[in-house]
């Protein structure tokens, strides 16, 4: 992403970082790039993910939210609407619809929608052509239901955009809610027999039984408390380096009876490819001038007082501008249009937060250098036929944790390795009007990155490998399971690039391949569901500074989801700007070939 500060920085650094490709910028902007044929018709850029099982049904209600057109927005506060619900509207499911538009040149921006100060979604642009693109993003934003019911509260969306002779681009932007009542149209969709939801509210026994899940969007919370920022400069906060860690005081409503915190991240300047980073003493010995260092680990922190609740090592969303723009056209990386959130449950943590004090909840990102955008919502079920509910630690130990570093190098030639663990168990009960029930939570991460320079350094190879195991177990105290719901995810990434000289000055062929994917196992007591969604790209480019004078890609990516309700697979195939093949079955794999 590319604020204008840093563009100007990086534009003092290049003439010296082009004698010495080792450490290449890795985000481009295409706009000296006019090989396309010329449509003259924009096209749409997608993110391949699966519909929203209601996209289907006749919203109850449409509220257009605000629609503006982010030209020259660097350095001014958000864009603000107000927003109140629709009066008289019946809804359980709302879908926050983004719909945006832009042609010239641009890079690719970071984005960003809060209600309340509540973050609802973080998103990034796709770079435009001159004969223009547009595209859609449709988020599933009921687990927001308490913020979204309240009046005259004030919607923000910050777009930092710099619009001068080159970067012609702006962005147009709609927002609208859509209001779906799911429950009184029926059983319309399987997966999504949630007749439940409406009964949820003010019962925690049933709450927990019936929906017997932990997804937010299938158990709304009642109240939420945004941890963010004022908002001159958006509500996210903005971390530099590890010692930048933010704490804002909370006081809870005495009530509560389950804590999940929602954190959401994204990286930039610096650390927008901070896996791909090398290490300082590699830089530092062989004189390079990027700042693009300190590699390759990053952790987001999430504390209470003195006590780390949780930890993210965030998916890595490559933006449209990202390792080689022709990758993401038309079809753009994973997460690009809607930045994973990552939810870490804080249930065993209530005896804690309810001794109507208030106490500290702390972002902050281990290892950072700028810079990262992070915030989140503290997410809260209070329990409606008890003024006070009484909650107690079981178990708290320091989470374990582990980080092995393995350095090798010779001139620009080597081999980095980084190997990280981390592992922690919480357990607590609270006493609500419910009963007495104890919360096991046990959450396991594991960290690989390599990185490889061969070639005198111009051959770059990373390799890097997340796991994620997270279990939360609710029991009652006569030993009946409540709840189990388990989550595996896994997010593998490589990419290998090949730099060589051009005949003129400043000028390089990269020749790149990418793999991305992400791998989700989620298991509750009735229900199970995987995910396996991956993209491989190769191609070249022909650059100079930072602007692709030419290139040629290929991208395919397959998008596969099984649960007990059924399957959906689409696999799409694209070339040079434009999608090849793209097919979708609801066949599972089993059944197909
Ligand atoms: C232009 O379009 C033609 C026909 O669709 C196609 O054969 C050709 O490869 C395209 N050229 C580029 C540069 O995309
Ligand atoms: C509310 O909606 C119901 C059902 O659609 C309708 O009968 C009623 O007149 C509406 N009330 C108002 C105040 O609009
Ligand atoms: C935004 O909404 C306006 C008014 O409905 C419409 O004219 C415009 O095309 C929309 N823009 C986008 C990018 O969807
Ligand atoms: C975008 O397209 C419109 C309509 O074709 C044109 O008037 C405008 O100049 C274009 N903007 C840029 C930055 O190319
Ligand atoms: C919202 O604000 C308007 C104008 O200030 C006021 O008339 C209205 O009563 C408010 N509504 C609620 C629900 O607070
Ligand atoms: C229910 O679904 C039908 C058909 O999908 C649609 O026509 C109708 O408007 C929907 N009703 C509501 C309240 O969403
Ligand atoms: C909730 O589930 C437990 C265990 O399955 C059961 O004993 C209890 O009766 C259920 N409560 C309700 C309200 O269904
Ligand atoms: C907590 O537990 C006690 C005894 O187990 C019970 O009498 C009391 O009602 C419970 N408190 C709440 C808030 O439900
Ligand atoms: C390696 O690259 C550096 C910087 O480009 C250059 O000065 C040096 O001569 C190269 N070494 C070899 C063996 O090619
Ligand atoms: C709740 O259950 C736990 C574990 O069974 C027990 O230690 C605790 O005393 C109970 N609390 C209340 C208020 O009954
Ligand atoms: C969960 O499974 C049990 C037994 O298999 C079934 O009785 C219950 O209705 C299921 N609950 C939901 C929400 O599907
Ligand atoms: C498109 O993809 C499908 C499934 O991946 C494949 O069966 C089919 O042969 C492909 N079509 C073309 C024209 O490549």
């Amino acid at each position: 992403m590319h604020p204008s500060l840093l563009l100007l920085s990086l534009t003092l650094l290049l003439p010296l970082a082009a004698a010495s490709p080792p450490d290449h910028p890795s985000h481009f902007s295409k706009h000296r790039l006019h090989l396309r044929n010329t449509t003259a018709t924009p096209q749409e850029y997608i993110e391949v993910t699966r519909p929203l099982p209601f996209d289907s049904l006749t919203p109850s209600c449409t509220l257009p939210l605000l629609s503006h057109t982010f030209a020259n927005t660097i350095n001014l506060p958000p864009i603000t609407a107000n927003y109140s619900p629709p009066s008289n509207c019946t809804w359980s499911r709302a879908v926050l619809h983004l719909s945006g538009a832009s042609n010239g040149s641009q890079y690719d921006r970071i984005a960003a929608v809060w209600l309340a100060g509540a973050e609802i979604l973080r998103t990034s642009t796709p770079e435009p052509t001159d004969d223009g693109i547009f595209w859609n993003v449709r988020k599933d934003i009921t687990k927001y239901s308490s913020i979204l019911r309240q009046s005259n509260l004030t919607l923000a969306v910050m777009l930092e955009n710099v619009v001068n002779d080159v970067y012609t681009g702006v962005y147009r932007l709609n927002f609208t809610v859509l209001y779906y009542d799911v429950v009184s149209n029926g059983t319309t969709n399987r997966r999504n027999q949630k007749s439940t939801i409406r009964k949820l509210k003010n019962n925690p026994v049933r709450s927990q039984n019936s929906t017997n899940s932990l997804e937010l969007n299938e158990n709304p919370a009642d109240l939420i408390i945004p941890i963010s920022a004022s908002g001159d400069e958006g509500f996210w906060f903005r971390i530099e380096r590890e010692t930048d860690a933010v704490f804002q005081g909370v006081q809870i409503p005495l009530n509560t009876y389950r804590a999940v915190i929602e954190v959401y991240v994204s990286f930039h300047g610096n650390d927008e490819f901070w896996y791909s980073n090398p290490p300082d003493a590699y830089i530092e010995m062989n004189k390079l001038p990027t700042k693009r260092g300190h590699g390759s680990y990053r952790e987001v922190v999430v504390k209470l007082d003195d006590n780390t609740v949780g930890s993210v090592i965030p998916f890595p969303v490559i933006f449209t501008g990202g390792i080689n723009p022709l990758f993401w056209e038309p079809v753009v990386s994973i997460g690009a249009f809607d930045l994973p959130s990552y939810g870490i449950e804080m249930t065993p943590f209530l005896g804690m937060l309810l001794d109507g004090k208030t106490h500290y909840v702390g972002l902050g990102v281990a290892d950072a250098i700028s810079f990262w955008l992070v915030d989140a919502n503290l997410h809260l079920w209070l329990d409606d036929k008890a003024d006070k509910v009484q909650a107690q630690a079981v178990k708290y130990s320091s989470p374990s944790f582990s980080l092995e570093r393995e350095l090798k190098f010779q001139l620009r030639d080597g081999k980095f390795e980084i190997e990280g663990k981390r592992k922690s168990e919480f357990i607590g009960w609270v006493n609500s009007s419910a009963g007495n029930f104890t919360t096991y939570v046990s959450h396991k991460l594991k960290f690989e990155n390599t990185i490889k320079f061969s070639n005198n350094g111009t051959e770059k190879e990373l390799k890097q490998k997340v796991k994620v195991t997270d279990k939360v177990r609710v029991e009652s105290n006569t030993g009946v399971l409540i709840l189990s719901n388990e989550l595996e995810r896994k997010y593998p990434l490589k990419i290998t690039t090949s730099t060589l000289p051009g005949s003129e000055k400043d000028t390089y062929l990269m020749i790149t391949k990418l793999e991305n994917s992400i791998e989700e196992e989620t298991s509750n007591l009735n229900f199970t569901s995987s995910l396996e969604n991956s993209q491989k790209s190769e191609g070249w480019m022909f650059v100079k500074d930072h602007d692709v004078l030419s290139g040629a890609a290929t991208s395919y990516q397959s998008y596969g989801v099984e649960d007990s309700f059924g399957c959906y697979n689409r696999r799409v195939s694209s070339a040079n700007g434009y999608i090849t093949n793209d097919t979708t079955s609801f066949l599972c794999a089993s059944a197909s070939s």
